[in-house]
């Protein structure tokens, strides 16, 4: 029948919006039956091609243009050039017979060429809307260079700082680490995933990777079910809300069964309880490293266990690739799963507009859109805001005209490659401002002395003369101490925690000369230092703070920034006492009297953590007064409200994190003896307050019980609001 020209023309104009706007039905029935109708199109060689996803910078190009064309592979990670990418691309678009495009994923953790601190660091600045705003930035310029997926937001809770990769979450609390992932999905993804400069986000790594035993990386993770729910899970749950669509399966054991073959948390959890609708890509080389753990005797069964159990995306490690066909036809595995797993991905691609736009970033885009001066000075206000004053004894800081010369001594003093922090994507060292550039831009060369002092990890008596003769000269001492970026990050687990030998020979020999020193950490996890704690006045921690990382360092030691940044994980005094995090349980012994042997603690050491969660001070000085907590008895319905003054009582305007803490008395199980449930950063004006108010509703007060299932009980609680997790004013409530 012929169409009426009116309908024809109705049909073209849709298609050119279809096709030019951007309008997608994003999951929507057309979106479905898109779907649908492509798989049905797809021979069972085509579908598990898209389950495949291939490391470029292993195989190269040659081998890589293979895979395409032999097998359909559905992605590549590690593609690090748009030219590179465009190539595979329209590899796939046209000489495959199903022309689905390619999913590029790269490990944009913070930042893509414009670096940021690290997200340990990040997380300090308890600001959730700078931290979205860096994955914003990070999607754009990532997206520009043809860039569609991330592997982040980290979101493994860590409670051992022996782990070295506790700088890449958000610290040692879950609910901190919930509204750490939800900003940063948010900022990946934005509000329209099809729009070209975003990127779908990626929570990592599913789950519990950051209880690994000793705080050894990809060691085995034993924990109780009730941890696992309260503790690792709610941090993955909360990024799916804020509508990530993407997870990936870690590579440890959680109770015996490894994370990447996990039915329960994969299946049961993600996809059926919490209607998690993208895939999961397992880490690299996890599926085939089940047999490894002893976990399935081969390669066949590795494959089998992973897909059946939920991993749609086998991150290298070609078990899929080599034997799912296989298991296809020998009926192990029905084709039916194949089909939904290939769904999944499918969708995700559909919903990223890849069927329509697959070859994201332009030249135009990259040049205008990579490093921009406005990305730039982001990457200084977040850093400002994520460094944490761990003492100023007397005020010594922050420094001036008076406190010249200054000697700037240490192995970090003039790095920029350690400033990056581990997993800096596309960052360059020579887009970093060192501490000593930025030293010199703030008060001039002829007010400095430079030293290096020593090495990280070696000490020569020639370094060290060089450093005494410069401190010698010197009113005051900056000393830049702690790590370079490989101590941290991924196998970067340290059995010793301290500073390393030669960096504190060098602060003693310092110190000796007896003239104000400051010292400024630069790290990537917390440092057992109770000697600098014990005998240096004013301490810095200023993490890796991406390229801006001097200037940020330099705008507060000279008071440009009112340092605002609070701990998210707690230090030792010693590494003995790792794992060490605020919120652990009461025990029925709890350390309450000094020389009584039988108490939960060490002999040797005083309990506590040297410096604790939520800890970080000021220029300003804060009162906390005025506590109200209203009503005080309530019912499981009802909302607590908290109101608390808070003075700075000071010349200073300065910046406030106020926290607020529960402690459940009596439950079902126990609980901690502190739990964060809310905080505000407040900005105050000198010598004016503000009324802080909170508001608590009754149901986050609960926990999952031994059917873990989230329950309020009834019962006494203890409620905390402070400057960090170890002072406050108190106050009870009840709950009826
Ligand atoms: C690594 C890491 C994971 C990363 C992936 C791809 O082994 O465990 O965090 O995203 O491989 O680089």
């Amino acid at each position: 029948m012929k169409k009426p020209k009116s309908t024809l023309l109705f049909l073209f104009i849709a298609l050119f919006l279809w096709l030019n706007t951007g309008i997608t039905f994003s999951s929507g029935r057309p979106g479905r039956n898109f779907i649908d109708s492509l798989l049905q199109t797809m021979t069972i060689d085509e579908k598990i091609g898209q389950l495949i996803q291939i490391d470029f910078s292993a195989v190269g190009k040659e081998k890589a243009i293979e895979y395409i064309l032999k097998y359909n592979v559905g992605s590549f990670l590690n593609v690090w050039t748009p030219e590179e990418i465009k190539l595979l691309q329209e590899t796939a678009l046209k000489q495959t017979r199903t022309g689905v495009p390619l999913i590029f994923g790269l490990d944009v953790i913070h930042g893509y060429r414009t670096i940021f601190p690290i997200p340990l660091a990040e997380s300090c600045s308890w600001n959730p809307k700078l931290v979205e705003k860096s994955a914003r930035i990070a999607a754009i310029e990532a997206s520009a260079h043809g860039i569609h997926w991330t592997f982040a937001p980290m979101v493994d809770i860590a409670r051992d700082a022996r782990w070295g990769r506790i700088a890449e979450g958000a610290g040692e609390d879950t609910y901190l680490g919930c509204v750490m992932a939800e900003a940063r999905v948010r900022g990946f993804q934005g509000n329209d995933l099809s729009n070209p400069t975003t990127i779908v986000a990626c929570p990592k790594h599913y789950v519990a990777y950051g209880a690994c035993e000793g705080g050894k990386d990809y060691n085995t993770v034993d924990i109780s079910p009730a941890t696992l729910y309260q503790v690792y899970l709610p941090p993955f749950a909360a990024a799916i809300n804020a509508g990530a669509l993407t997870v990936m399966s870690a590579f440890n054991e959680i109770n015996g069964i490894p994370a990447s073959a996990n039915e329960y948390t994969l299946r049961e959890i993600l996809k059926k309880r919490w209607g998690f609708k993208g895939f999961v890509v397992s880490d690299y080389n996890a599926v085939a490293e089940l047999v490894i753990h002893g976990f399935v005797p081969d390669k066949q069964n590795a494959a089998l266990k992973a897909i059946t159990a939920g991993v749609d995306m086998e991150m290298m490690g070609f078990s899929y690739l080599k034997n799912l066909k296989m298991l296809t036809e020998s009926g192990k595995l029905p084709v039916a799963i194949v089909d939904s797993t290939v769904k999944r991905i499918l969708y995700v691609k559909y919903e990223l507009g890849l069927f329509k736009n697959p070859i994201y970033g332009s030249e135009k885009r990259r040049k205008n859109e990579t490093l921009k001066s406005e990305f730039i000075n982001h990457a200084r206000t977040i850093a400002r805001e994520s460094i944490v004053l761990l003492k100023n004894k007397n005020k010594l800081l922050p420094l001036d005209e008076s406190s010249f010369p200054v000697a700037l001594i240490g192995p970090l003093a003039a790095s920029k490659k350690d400033l990056l922090g581990s997993w800096s994507c596309a960052g360059k060292p020579e887009d970093v401002i060192s501490i000593l550039e930025a030293l010199e831009t703030r008060i001039g060369g002829k007010n400095i002395l430079y030293a290096k002092g020593c090495e990280i990890e070696r000490w020569s008596e020639k370094d060290l003369k060089k450093a005494l003769r410069v401190a010698r000269k010197a009113k005051t001492i900056i000393l830049v101490l702690g790590e370079t970026r490989e101590m941290s990050g991924e196998g970067g687990s340290r059995a010793y925690i301290g500073l390393t030998e030669s960096q504190l020979r060098l602060t003693k020999a310092i110190t000796r000369l007896k003239k104000p020193v400051v010292v400024v950490l630069v790290n990537g996890r917390p440092l057992a230092i109770p000697w600098i704690a014990q005998n240096i006045p004013a301490i810095i921690e200023s993490w890796q703070l991406g390229i801006q990382h001097g200037p940020a360092v330099v705008d507060v030691l000279f008071g440009d920034c009112n340092p605002s940044g609070k701990l998210t994980v707690s230090f030792p005094k010693a590494t003995g006492q790792e794992p060490l995090y605020y919120n652990h349980k009461m025990t029925g012994r709890p350390p309450i009297k000094p020389g009584n042997r039988f108490e939960s603690k060490y002999i040797d050491l005083q309990p506590g953590p040297l410096f604790p969660f939520g800890y970080g001070l000021s220029y300003s000085k804060f009162i906390y007064s005025e506590l109200k907590i209203y009503p005080k008895v309530l019912r499981p319905t009802d909302t607590l409200l908290v109101t608390v003054k808070i003075t700075n009582d000071s010349d200073i305007p300065g910046k406030e994190i106020v926290q607020l803490y529960i402690r459940d008395v009596s439950a079902s199980l126990t609980r901690p003896v502190k739990e964060l449930k809310d905080f505000k950063k407040v900005y105050i004006r000198p010598h004016e307050h503000k009324i802080v108010t909170f508001r608590l509703p009754v149901s986050t007060c609960g926990f999952y019980n031994s059917k873990m299932e989230w329950k309020v009980e009834p019962g006494k609680f203890k409620l905390w609001v402070g400057p960090s997790s170890a002072e406050g004013l108190t106050g009870e409530f009840e709950i009826k």
